[in-house]
């Protein structure tokens, strides 16, 4: 059986369009856990455009099933892991002006860097997530550098243009997920992912955990949209 993971950045996202308190993505991330969710992630970003280092290290104190943290490769980051140590952290790339992660790790370009950061976290006993495209060359490197897990990016899958597009590129994650089982490695999958285009993952068994923010932020808003309007009106009316 899978499991999901949320990713609460997009609360705090909404949060800082204020630079307000709320809504905190502490309140969501105990949400979710309470909905049946297996793991909380967030992102610390060098710029800190969402998730800050409150949140993380509260979220490190209340997370009771597992704090995945997402990071660029980069000495300030690995220092805050070292200290907090979440249960898992995934290697992402960042990039300043991107909207959200734009591609995978190029860990096959990388692999002197990645291998030392994915040890120094490892010997700290903190697991490691490669986030990578679903490529061969990727999945490789991503072993060679001692990493647990891949989460295979499925950007490319989500955006598809028509159903043609969207098979070839299913295809792709299929293939890669084999080659990541055959070497060793743990599977995760995530970005882009909705409602609609999850269905389609039920034929990939080998894939343990699902990394999923906006999608289910964005129907938390409109779901919740009625109520939130209900309780206001009748604060007014009540004038
Ligand atoms: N996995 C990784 C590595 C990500 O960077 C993101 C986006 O923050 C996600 C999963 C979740 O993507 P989405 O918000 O599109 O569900």
């Amino acid at each position: 059986m899978a499991r999901l993971a949320v990713n609460v950045d997009h609360v705090a996202t909404i949060r800082q369009a204020r630079r307000t308190i709320e809504p905190d993505p502490l309140l969501a991330a105990g949400i979710a856990e309470l909905a049946g969710a297996e793991g909380i992630i967030c992102h610390l970003r060098e710029d800190r455009r969402h998730i800050n280092d409150r949140d993380l290290r509260l979220l490190r104190e209340t997370v009771k099933t597992k704090l995945n943290m997402e990071m660029a490769a980069v000495g300030e980051m690995v220092g805050i892991a070292l200290e907090i140590k979440p249960d898992l952290v995934t290697l992402v790339p960042e990039k300043r002006m991107e909207l959200t992660t734009e591609g995978g790790l190029d860990v096959a370009a990388r692999t002197g860097e990645i291998d030392k950061v994915c040890e120094r976290l490892r010997s700290a006993g903190i697991p490691v997530s490669l986030f990578v495209d679903p490529s061969e060359a990727q999945i490789r490197a991503a072993r060679q550098c001692g990493g647990d897990i891949v989460e295979i990016h499925t950007g490319r899958y989500a955006e598809a243009r028509g159903e043609k597009e969207a098979s070839s590129e299913f295809e792709r994650i299929s293939r890669a997920v084999q080659v990541a089982l055959e070497a060793g490695l743990r599977i995760s999958a995530g970005h882009g992912l909705n409602y609609v285009n999850i269905k389609r993952f039920k034929a990939i068994p080998a894939i343990e955990e699902y990394s999923i923010g906006h999608s289910i932020v964005a129907r938390a808003v409109i779901v919740g949209f009625a109520k939130a309007v209900r309780t206001m009106a009748e604060l007014v009316e009540g004038f």
